[in-house]
C-alpha cells in the first residue's frame, strides 16, 4: 500500500492525540482510503515535556524546519497554536506544495484570507476541520453536505471550556475559578484561558463558520463579542425560573435585505444568551458543542459532539489527513477547495443595529418610584418591556429587579442602560444578556 509520511509540528494535547489516534486506527483508516498515513517526525518545544499520550522518543525533534523541509515528509500538521510561529510553519509548508492540516482557529481568524491565497498560489491545500468545534465535522458539513443551501441561520455552542464552566455553575453552583482550573486540567482551555472566557475563541470559530457559509472572509474586528465573566449563579437561577438556559452562543444570521451592490448582510456575534429550555441546544452540556444550521432547502439541522480535548480534536485532524492523503494519491486538488470565496464582499451588520430580546438584571433600592424611573427611560428610547419581576426573598439595601425586553436594537438598549446605571436608586452596574427564541 502507498504510504504518505506525516511531519507533525506540535505534540501537545492535540498533537499527541493525533499520534495516539493513528496508532489505534491508522490501519482502519488505511483500509478505508487505500493509502497509509505514517508519522515520520514530531517537532516539539522541549523533548522531555510530559504529554497526554506518550510520543515515541525517536520521532521527536526540536527543529520544526527540518521536519517541514524533510523531502520524505509529504503532509504537515500545525498543532502549535498562536499566530506567529504557526503562520510561518504553514506558509513554509505550503510554499513547498505540501498539504497542511491545522486546528488553529486564532490563526485562521486573523490571517485566513492570506493563508488560503498562499495555498492556492502554491497549489497546496490547507485543511482546518479541527479548528471549529473539536470532533464535530461541521466544516465538512457546511462545505460539502450543505453546499446546495443558502444558509439563513447558524446558532453555535462553540466553546467547550465555557460550556463546561456554565454547566458546572448551573449544576453545582460551582465557583468560576475552581471550575476553570478543572477545564484547564482536562486540556480544554486555550493558553491563556482568557481566550475562552472572554469569548475570543468562539469569535474566531463564528468568523470561520460565517466566512464559509457566506463566501467572504469576515474580519474578526467586525464581530461583536461578550464573554462569560459577568454571569453569576444568580442569573443562571433567574433564567432557569423564567424558562431559559444561559449559553455562550455564536450567532450568524443572514439578513433578508442585501447591500446596494447585492452582497449579503450578515450578523455575526458571540455572547451569553438566554435560550428556551425546550430547545435542543439548551440540553448541550459539559464540554459538548452543538451547531444548529438552517438552510433554505434542508431546513433545520443540528450537529453535536465534543468540542475540545485530545481525542475528539484528533478525530477531526484524522479526517483532514484522509482528505489530504487522498489528494496526494489521486494527484488532484480536493474536489471542493476548503475555502472558496463565492459572494460579493458582504457586509457585517453593525451590532448597535442588531435587534433581539434582552434580559436585564438590576440591583436597586427597594423604594417607591424606582420602577417608574427605570420604565420611563426604556419608554423614552422606545424599548418595550415584556415582563418585570422582583423576586421574593431578597432583603437588604438593594434587591434584584429583572426586566425582559421585547426585540429592540442593541444600541438603544445600551443607551438606556447607560442612563439607568446613573440613577441614584440603581446600586450596581446593570447586567444585560441577549434573549433568542431560536426560531
Ligand atoms: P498544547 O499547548 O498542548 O501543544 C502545543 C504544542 O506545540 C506542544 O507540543 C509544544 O511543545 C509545541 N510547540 C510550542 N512551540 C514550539 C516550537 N517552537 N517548535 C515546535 N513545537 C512547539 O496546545 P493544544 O494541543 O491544546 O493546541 C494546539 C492547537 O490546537 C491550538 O491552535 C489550539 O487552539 C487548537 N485546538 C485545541 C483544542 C484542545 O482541545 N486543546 C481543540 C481544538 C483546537 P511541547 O510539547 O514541548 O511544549
Ligand atoms: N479551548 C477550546 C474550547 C478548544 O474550549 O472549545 C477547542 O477549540
Amino acid at each position: 500500500m502507498q504510504i504518505f509520511n506525516l511531519g507533525m509540528i506540535g505534540g501537545g494535547t492535540v498533537g499527541s492525540g493525533v499520534v495516539h489516534a493513528l496508532q489505534v486506527n491508522g490501519d482502519l483508516l488505511a483500509s478505508r482510503i487505500g493509502v497509509k498515513v505514517q508519522v515520520r517526525r514530531v517537532a516539539v518545544k522541549a523533548l522531555d515535556e510530559p504529554r497526554p499520550y506518550e510520543i515515541p522518543a525517536p520521532l521527536l525533534s526540536t527543529d520544526w524546519k527540518s521536519v517541514v523541509n524533510d523531502p520524505e515528509v509529504h503532509l504537515v500538521t500545525e498543532l502549535v497554536g498562536g499566530t506567529g510561529l504557526a503562520k510561518e510553519i504553514i506558509l513554509t509548508a505550503l510554499k513547498l506544495g505540501k498539504p497542511v492540516v491545522t486546528a488553529n482557529k486564532a490563526l485562521l481568524s486573523a490571517h485566513g484570507e492570506e493563508l488560503f491565497a498562499a495555498a492556492q498560489q502554491h497549489h497546496a491545500t490547507l485543511y482546518y476541520e479541527a479548528s471549529v468545534c473539536g470532533g464535530i465535522p461541521i466544516i465538512k458539513a457546511l462545505r460539502e453536505g450543505l453546499v446546495g443551501n443558502q444558509i439563513h441561520r447558524i446558532y453555535g455552542i462553540l466553546n467547550g471550556t465555557c460550556n463546561y464552566i456554565l454547566t458546572r455553575m448551573k449544576r453545582e453552583g460551582g465557583e468560576f475559578e475552581a471550575v476553570l482550573q478543572d477545564a484547564q486540567k482536562l486540556g480544554y482551555a486555550e493558553t491563556p484561558p482568557d481566550l475562552d472566557i472572554d469569548g475570543i475563541d468562539a469569535e474566531h470559530k463564528a468568523g470561520i463558520l460565517g466566512s464559509l457559509a457566506h463566501g467572504f472572509w469576515i474580519n474578526p474586528s467586525e464581530i461583536h463579542v461578550e464573554g462569560i465573566r459577568t454571569i453569576t449563579p444568580l442569573d443562571i437561577r433567574f433564567a432557569e425560573q423564567l424558562g431559559y438556559a444561559i449559553k455562550l452562543l455564536g450567532i450568524i444570521k443572514r439578513s433578508a435585505t442585501a447591500t446596494t451592490a447585492g452582497a449579503p448582510r450578515i450578523e455575526v456575534s458571540v455572547g451569553p444568551t438566554l435560550i428556551p429550555k425546550s430547545h435542543p441546544l439548551a440540553s448541550v452540556e459539559d464540554v459538548f458543542n452543538a451547531v444548529f444550521v438552517n438552510g433554505d432547502i434542508v431546513g433545520d439541522t443540528l450537529f453535536y459532539g465534543r468540542g475540545a480535548g485530545k481525542d475528539a480534536t484528533a478525530s477531526a485532524v484524522l479526517s483532514d489527513l484522509a482528505d489530504a492523503a487522498l489528494d496526494l494519491k489521486m494527484g488532484t486538488k480536493h474536489r471542493l477547495p476548503p475555502f472558496a470565496p463565492h459572494a460579493l464582499k458582504g457586509a457585517v451588520i453593525p451590532h448597535p443595529e442588531v435587534c433581539s430580546g434582552h434580559y436585564v438584571r438590576l440591583s436597586v433600592a427597594d423604594r417607591p418610584g424606582t420602577l417608574a424611573g427605570i420604565a420611563t427611560i426604556f419608554g423614552e428610547l422606545n424599548i418595550g418591556i415584556s415582563s418585570v419581576i422582583q423576586p421574593e426573598g431578597h432583603e437588604g439595601s438593594s434587591v434584584p429587579l429583572i426586566f425582559m425586553l421585547h426585540d429592540s436594537p442593541h444600541g438603544a438598549v445600551q443607551r438606556a442602560l447607560d442612563r439607568i446605571a446613573k440613577l441614584a436608586s440603581v446600586k450596581a452596574p446593570p447586567v444585560r444578556m441577549r434573549v433568542e427564541s431560536l426560531e
